[in-house]
């Protein structure tokens, strides 16, 4: 029998299963069920996953923790629209603040430390990637994603949105500095 031509016999279900078709049967099976628990194991122990919590934020709170931090870390300030540049000391709350269209300030950590980042949005939806470290994370207004981040590598960073979050969306760039 071929595919091409008609079976033999019209009711050619109703035939006792092939050896063959059992073992690849057996195969894929097998095959599925091995990716289908890869999903649960990589989740837990794969090394891509950030540490990251959730939280609920009001905007306006989010806001002002950001502003203190502002004021009392900023080092110096950068580009024409004078964007502080901040260095917190080691183990402190960073404050990140995603809006149309720009990143608010630029950080400037220390490598080996750790920081604990929080990321929110003031008004719609951002996406928060660090190149080149390829680490996305969503940015909603109303939450505010914690990350405990020990940055490894010194150098500039880019951060770029990557949410399409309107016609400013592909000027929505800044960095964060590793020394
Ligand atoms: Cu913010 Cu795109």
């Amino acid at each position: 029998m071929t595919a091409i031509h008609p079976p033999a016999q019209r009711v050619w279900w109703k035939q006792p299963i092939h050896r063959d078709e059992i073992l690849w049967i057996s195969i894929a099976f097998t095959w599925c069920m091995i990716m289908f628990f890869m999903m649960p194991y990589w989740h837990v122990y794969g090394s891509q996953n950030l540490s990251n919590e959730t939280y609920r934020v009001k905007p306006e709170m989010y806001m002002r923790a950001a502003q203190e931090m502002v004021d009392k870390y900023t080092v110096r300030t950068e580009t024409d629209e004078k964007i502080p540049v901040v260095a917190p000391p080691a183990g402190a709350d960073v404050y990140l603040v995603a809006r149309l269209w720009s990143w608010w300030p630029i950080l400037e950590l220390e490598k080996g430390k750790t920081y604990r980042l929080h990321l929110t949005a003031m008004d719609y939806q951002h996406g928060f990637s660090l190149q080149p470290e390829n680490i996305n994370v969503q940015v909603l207004p109303g939450y505010q994603h914690v990350l405990t981040i020990t940055p490894n590598r010194s150098g500039t960073y880019a951060i770029v949105c990557n949410e399409f979050c309107g016609i400013g969306h592909h000027k929505m760039v800044s960095k964060l500095y590793v020394k």
